[in-house]
């Protein structure tokens, strides 16, 4: 008779609970064990899966590979459990999409989730299960190499694209979808606020601006049912993240009701020795798994240690129980019981598909982000002669960014290729001037030679993909190396005679103040993906219109950060006086503000109506106002709604997004946009940290950035109310009539 466990016909309760039974104590920690296989299917590795040490794999790469060590599991080991296999799949697998703080630059949730389904349906398709994103930590310091992999600076903007990935890679519910992967929303909690934006550094924050900015887009992928979710690595307020009770064991398992498990990040177990919170490995699992740590990363410190600490009494056998059942429901309902192997076939027919790769230059186009356009832009098709000029003009692996999986630059378009496939009849010259990083201006004179020769330049500089990411933390924001020197000697020898663009791609916001002030154009293209190359051609070019805004603000100077767009108002706000928030050899102001980008056509918004006046706690406000596109093409706006507590018991933004929309208009519509905010989204902590929504005057603007408000109203809420704490999240319902 076939055992309960592999009988797909029980429910995934019955199942665990049978299989959990036959288990010995070590099979139980094998479950929580992952070990990663980037130097291959070792020794090592096969004889801990065989021995029913290891319960997940991270970095199995190949339909072989992946075919080979599960037929280890399921047939060589005594119970047959599959094992999980990881990988960071970020922003793609095979067809990389744009860096997620590009993708964010859509302000689409579509765009988020098509690239999640995308890169799930390739991973899947070559034996992956799960991957370690979205990443949702926060970031309000550029100087942290990785707000590349995140949404930005917004917690509202955050939790829409949390949402939208977790779907993307998940679909509607966790499910044994051969398209499909179990998401992992990392890195719980607060590691984007690390200390001088230097990488696995310290945080310490507010217990109010944890909840209210940092774990905001982890509730929201909680509650859209995420799998998985990654403790960091960063010490929180003294405590580890990946021995934190609070965060973990009280907030996302308790008040949220997280049912899914908790992965450490790399080591991040052995890592508490380090930090000096455990004296050893023994000491730094007991920590780690009393705190809700269910599967240990790479650390091999559960393998060592947790045996030996459940026999002497240290640790019940019951959390052991508990972070097993919790891995074993997402391996059942995944469907690895029933189907634990890569389907050659599909990964032939998916990965990299036309389709796959049209999307990728869709998606491209909707995150580019244009920053300034003295009217330039876009650059007539009649050129005769371009110069395309920079470091980056003919890279194909800077657009990859920083989190390419399986990506490889030969598939990848550059600028220079994108702008000769537009223009097949011109003459495009091309000049590096100068390497990304090196102090070498050799090739100036060259470049500067194009640049007069040519009808029109486009400069393009930035970052390479290795500048941001991990481990990537950088004390000066500027363009690297040289490349400003370079834009300023291409600039004073042909600037005001004939057009010149900066393409700027990074993976991060950069303090290119000369080059705003300077250049009549400034594209912000991230690091786009595979076709990068074609889609800033088509922006460059007019073929689309750009409506990308930011979702992150770009400082003028280092010295600004941490500098983000909802900050507090202060007892002295920046003004004339002397004495008041600012600086004496800067601006206070950003270079770019969160929220801005440009179009090639002009919106209008009129008519705006904010009803009703005086809303119960529980209710909604509408707010309604007319958007009309009143230039002469097709364009893309992403209207924004702002709110401000006008006055609290404690202090509150001067102003907070709580709704978007990006809207298509021909030239000439005229469309109504709608927005719902249920008053839940007004909920801050209040004096005493409970969840509030306070009674008085909210502020409404609506506008085209968070600096460019084009309509002001008000609503008041007439009592206060406490809310629960819970698990459920609120968005904003966006419309157009
Ligand atoms: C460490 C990184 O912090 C994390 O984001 C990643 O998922 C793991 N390594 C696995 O590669």
């Amino acid at each position: 008779m076939v055992e309960a466990y592999r009988d797909p016909r029980r429910s995934v309760e019955e199942r665990v609970e049978d299989l959990l039974k036959r288990m010995t104590l070590e099979e139980k920690i094998g479950q929580m064990c992952q070990y990663s296989a980037h130097a291959g299917l070792t020794d090592r590795i096969k004889d801990l899966v065989r021995r029913g040490l290891a319960g997940s794999l991270l970095n199995v790469v190949g339909v072989e590979n992946v075919n080979e060590i599960q037929r280890i599991a399921v047939q060589e080991t005594r119970l047959g459990i599959p094992l999980l296999l990881g990988l960071d799949v970020i922003h793609g697998y095979k067809t990389i999409f744009p860096i997620p703080l590009a993708l964010a630059s859509s302000w689409d949730p579509e765009v988020v989730e098509e690239a999640a389904r995308i890169a799930a349906r390739e991973a899947a398709a070559e034996g992956i299960r799960w991957t370690f994103a979205p990443m949702l930590d926060i970031a309000r310091d550029p100087r942290w190499g990785r707000i590349a992999e995140g949404f930005g600076e917004d917690p509202y903007l955050a939790m829409v694209m949390a949402w939208a990935a977790v779907k993307g890679f998940q679909g509607p519910e966790l499910s044994p979808d051969p398209e499909r992967l179990a998401a992992c929303a990392k890195h719980y909690v607060a590691y984007g606020a690390c200390e001088g934006g230097r990488d696995y550094n310290t945080v310490d924050i507010s217990e109010r601006t944890l909840r209210e900015v940092y774990m905001a887009p982890f509730k929201a992928a909680v509650a859209a049912g995420v799998a998985t979710v990654m403790s960091a690595f960063n010490d929180l307020n003294g405590v580890p993240a990946s021995a934190n009770e609070f965060t973990l064991r009280r907030v996302l398992k308790g008040e949220w009701g997280f049912r899914g498990f908790v992965v450490s990040d790399w080591n991040a177990i052995g890592e508490l020795v380090v930090h000096g919170v455990a004296a050893d490995g023994s000491e730094a699992a007991k920590l780690a798994v009393t705190a809700g740590v269910d599967m240990d990363m790479e650390g091999d410190v559960y393998r060592r240690h947790l045996a030996d600490l459940v026999r002497r009494g240290v640790v019940p056998e019951s959390l052991i129980d508990e972070a097993v059942r919790r891995i074993l429901t997402v391996k059942f309902k995944l469907g690895l019981f029933e189907n634990p192997y890569a389907d050659p076939e599909r990964a032939r027919r998916v990965v990299k598909s036309g389709e796959h790769l049209e999307a990728a230059l869709r998606v491209a186009r909707k995150c580019i982000v244009l920053a300034k356009n003295d009217g330039v832009l876009p650059l007539p098709k009649t050129l005769r002669r371009v110069a395309v000029i920079g470091p980056l003009a003919d890279d194909r692996d800077a657009v990859l960014g920083c989190w390419r999986a399986l990506g490889d630059p030969r598939d990848a378009v550059s600028v220079l290729e994108g702008i000769r496939r537009k223009l097949p009849g011109a003459e495009v010259l091309h000049a590096r001037g100068c390497d990304v990083r090196s102090e070498d201006r050799s090739g100036f004179a060259e470049a500067v030679e194009a640049a007069r020769r040519a009808e029109a330049t486009v400069l393009v500089v930035g970052e390479s993909a290795d500048m941001s990411g991990e481990a990537a933390s950088r004390a000066h924001l500027g363009l690297p190396g040289v490349q400003e020197e370079l834009v300023r000697a291409v600039w004073e020898a042909v600037g005001g005679r004939a057009p010149v663009v900066a393409v700027v791609m990074s993976g991060r916001p950069l303090t290119i103040t000369w080059v705003a002030e300077h250049l009549p154009a400034v594209v912000i293209a991230w690091h786009l993906g595979v076709r990068a190359g074609d889609a800033i051609a088509d922006v460059l070019f007019g073929d689309y219109n750009p409506g990308g805004k930011l979702p992150v603000t770009w400082p003028r100077a280092v010295g600004q950060v941490p500098i983000y767009y909802n900050h507090k108002r202060t007892g002295r706000p920046p003004g004339p006086d002397r004495f008041t928030s600012k600086y004496i050899d800067e601006d206070w102001r950003p270079l770019f503000p969160f929220g801005h980008g440009l179009s090639y056509t002009r919106f209008e918004y009129s008519d705006l109506r904010v009803e009703p006046s005086a809303v119960e706690p529980g209710g909604a406000v509408t707010i309604s106002f007319c958007l009309a596109n009143v230039g002469d093409r097709e364009g893309d706006e992403v209207a924004q709604l702002y709110v401000r507590d006008v006055v609290a018991s404690v202090t509150r933004p001067v102003k907070e997004l709580k709704g978007f929309k990006r809207v298509t208009l021909r030239p000439g519509e005229r469309r109504r946009v709608v927005f719902t905010l249920p008053t839940q989204l007004l909920a801050f902590y209040g004096r005493d940290m409970r969840p509030v929504i306070e009674a008085g005057v909210y502020e409404v603007m609506v506008g085209s950035s968070s600096e460019d408000i084009r309509l002001r109203g008000s609503f008041e809420v007439t009592r206060t109310a406490v809310l629960e704490e819970g698990g459920r999240v609120w968005f904003t319902e966006a419309r157009v009539e």
